[in-house]
Order: structure tokens, then sequence, then C-alpha cells
């Protein structure tokens, strides 16, 4: 399968080795928290830079976050904030000049494995579902092929392993399975193609699933109809997810807890409902601004964050929100906030006014 941005292994991006829907989507969240408790996925103050022909630039400044033993989680920010750099990173498929941190999966450094280890981990223990399935499926193969080929990598017998991939395309909806197994990508409808996508990442049964956008493509009604069979195959196979969106509106749905990133750093992070009625981050803040209400309440106007997020070759110094925040301090251009929870309790917060923030619940809404 074509690797976006990487190698057919995917190591130019490591280190030399040597690593009724909603409600029920969200039972469970309240006050769930795995960071650095056994979780499946943890990482930890992960870097990671490119060469460009602007020198080297920083796409991630430190960012950890972790996926608990069949939690979801929902990564969330603006374009560029480095969601998909972060997801690429743990299946080495970035092509990044330098890479520090740990990415812990079931306690193994996947930035220090060999690349033969990094194969077995991919495609077997961890499944990824891209965004586009048409640039991440070959258009000359037939979707049987391509889907059965996770398996036979493996060494499972073809007989076995196209067995196997027409009861998976089966399970994702697609009718009369065996049979269409012998058509092209460009035979499904985009929701189809990403049912396909999602059989691909299962087949082999993995324990953690990285979707990056999976339903951006789609419209709302097909968009809705593969959350809904993601979180079904979630349940039913007790599987973790890292779920990638610029959509805090789908994210609520999904997630059990949320990652909120801007300019290559974790802003705040916590359990969904947490993150939605309890923010302490200007950014989550604004972010949550901009969408229609869910209360029944009609806004006079949808407002949108002013301005637009950084490049990384052009980060500002201090807090990189601070051009766009309305709430900024002298000391915020000045210095980093670290993410941590403020006084008062609460949950990670990288902002110097987080406690300020946490006194006055609701202050920007
Ligand atoms: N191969 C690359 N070479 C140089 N810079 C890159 C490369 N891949 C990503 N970047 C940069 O890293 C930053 C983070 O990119 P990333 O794709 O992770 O953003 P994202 O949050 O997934 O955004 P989007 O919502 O648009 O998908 C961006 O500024 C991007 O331009
Ligand atoms: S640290 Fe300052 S600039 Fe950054 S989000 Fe908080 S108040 Fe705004
Ligand atoms: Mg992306």
């Amino acid at each position: 399968m074509a690797m976006p941005g990487g190698g057919a292994d995917g190591t130019a991006a490591r280190r030399d080795p040597a690593g009724t829907p909603a409600d029920r989507r969200r039972a469970g969240a309240a006050g769930r928290s795995t960071v650095g408790a056994g979780a499946l996925l943890e990482i930890r103050d992960l870097t990671l830079s490119f060469q460009t022909r602007y020198g080297l630039v920083q796409a991630l400044n430190g960012v950890s976050l972790s996926v608990g033993h069949r939690e979801r989680v929902g990564v969330v920010g603006e374009s560029g904030s480095g969601k998909s750099v972060t997801a690429q990173a743990v299946l080495g498929l970035v092509p990044a000049a330098e890479v520090t941190g740990e990415i812990y999966f079931d306690g193994e450094d996947l930035l220090r494995v060999s690349p033969g280890r990094l194969r077995q981990v991919r495609g077997k223990e961890i499944g990824y579902i891209f965004q586009d399935p048409l640039s991440a499926l070959d258009p000359v193969r037939t979707v049987g092929d391509q889907i059965s080929e996770t398996l036979r990598i493996r060494g499972v017998r073809k007989a076995e392993a196209l067995r196997r991939s027409a009861d998976m395309l089966r399970r994702v909806g697609i009718r009369d399975a065996r049979h269409r197994m012998d058509d092209y990508p460009h035979q499904f409808s985009g929701g189809m193609r990403q049912r396909v996508m999602i059989a691909m990442a299962l087949v082999a049964e993995p324990r953690l699933v990285v979707a990056d956008e999976p339903t951006t493509a789609l419209d709302v009604r097909i968009q809705a109809q593969v959350l809904d069979l993601l979180l079904e195959l979630a349940e039913e196979r007790s599987l973790s997810i890292l779920f990638i969106t610029h959509d805090l509106g789908v994210v609520s749905g999904f997630a059990e807890r949320v990652v909120v990133m801007y300019a290559g750093r974790v802003m705040e992070q916590g359990a969904t409902d947490e993150l939605f009625y309890r923010s302490v981050h200007p950014y989550t803040l604004g972010l949550l601004e901009s969408l229609p209400r869910l209360d029944g309440e009609i806004p006079g106007r949808l407002t949108t964050i002013g301005g637009k997020p950084p490049s990384p070759a052009d980060t500002p110094r201090g807090c990189a929100f601070h051009p766009r925040c309305r709430y900024a301090l002298p000391v915020c251009s000045e210095q980093v906030p670290p993410l941590v929870v403020p006084p008062g309790g609460g949950h990670p917060s990288a902002c110097h006014r987080a406690a300020w923030l946490a006194e006055r619940p609701g202050v920007l809404r």
C-alpha cells in the first residue's frame, strides 16, 4: 500500500532503531483518565522536525498524550497543528529529519524497535484509517487483494486470507461482499470506499486503530453512518481508537477524552464533558464558540477565532496562540506555558491564565 509522505517501511521517520448513538458513544466518559497509568499507547514529549528549503522546521514541540485500553481519544485542532504528523509518527510513516521523545505501545518504545518489528506492529497490532481512501487504495488492484494482503504478509494462506477479508467486508456493511472483493476502488462510492479502508485496518484484528479524519470527505449523513460503524466495531472488538479530526462537533459524539493541539503542542486535554463544559484554555473556548449550540439556544452569530494558525517555520515566541488570544498578558509573548493542572484542580491546560479561567466558568461564552 502507498504510504503518504513516507518510504515503503516508513523508517525515514524514525531515529536510528536501537521505539441512539451520541449518548451511547459518550457513556463511561466521565472523569476517566489514563495518562501514564498502564495506557496502551503513550506518547511522551515527542518533538519532530522537517528539513525544508527554509531550514529545519519544528512541527511537534513536546507532545504527550495517551490512549488507554478500550479508550477512544479524539485529537482536535486547526489545520497544521500537527495532528497527522503525531499519528503518522506512531506508525513510523513520517519522513522527518529528527525525532525525539518516546512512543510506547504496550510498553515497547516504537521509536527504538527494529524496522522489522515496526512492520509487524503496523497493520497487525495498530490499524490505520486514512482520510482519503482514493489516495491510500491502489486503483489497479481489487479491494479483495488489498484487504487480504494485510493477512498474507503475516503468513495467512491465500484461501483463508480471502475468506476472512470477505467476512470483514461484509461486517463493514458491503452487500454481496464475496463478489465485491473482485471490484476495483473506483467501483465503490466515497462512503463505501471508506468502509473498505476500515475493513483493511481491522482485518488483522489490531488492538489500536489510528483514524486520521476518516469521515471528513463524506457528506453529513454518510459521515454519521461511518462513525456509528466505527463505534460498533470498537465496542465489539474492544478496540482503542486515536481519532483525529478538526471538528470538535464530531469528537463530542465519539471520543471519551479529547486532546486539543495547536502549533505542534498540546494545549488542553481532559474527559470530553470536562472540555466541553469546563474548558480552561482560550483556544479550546474559541473552537467551542464556533460550534452551533447543541442545547437548542440559537446564538446571534457563530464566531470564529480571528487570524490564522502559525506556520512551523514562524511560530511566535512564548504561547504560540498569543497573537490571536483576547486574554493575552505580557508574559504570554515571553514564556511558553507548561501543560499542567491549574492549582484549583481539574484537567491539564497550557495557559498562563488557566487558574483565572477556572474561577470564571463560561467567561467566554
Ligand atoms: N513532509 C513534510 N515536510 C515538511 N513539513 C511538513 C511535512 N508534513 C507536515 N508538515 C508540516 O507540519 C505541520 C503539521 O502538519 P500536519 O499534517 O500534522 O497538520 P494537521 O494538524 O494534520 O493539519 P490538517 O488538519 O490540515 O490535516 C504543518 O505545518 C505541515 O505543513
Ligand atoms: S497563555 Fe496567554 S496567550 Fe496563551 S492562551 Fe493563555 S492567555 Fe492566551
Ligand atoms: Mg492532517
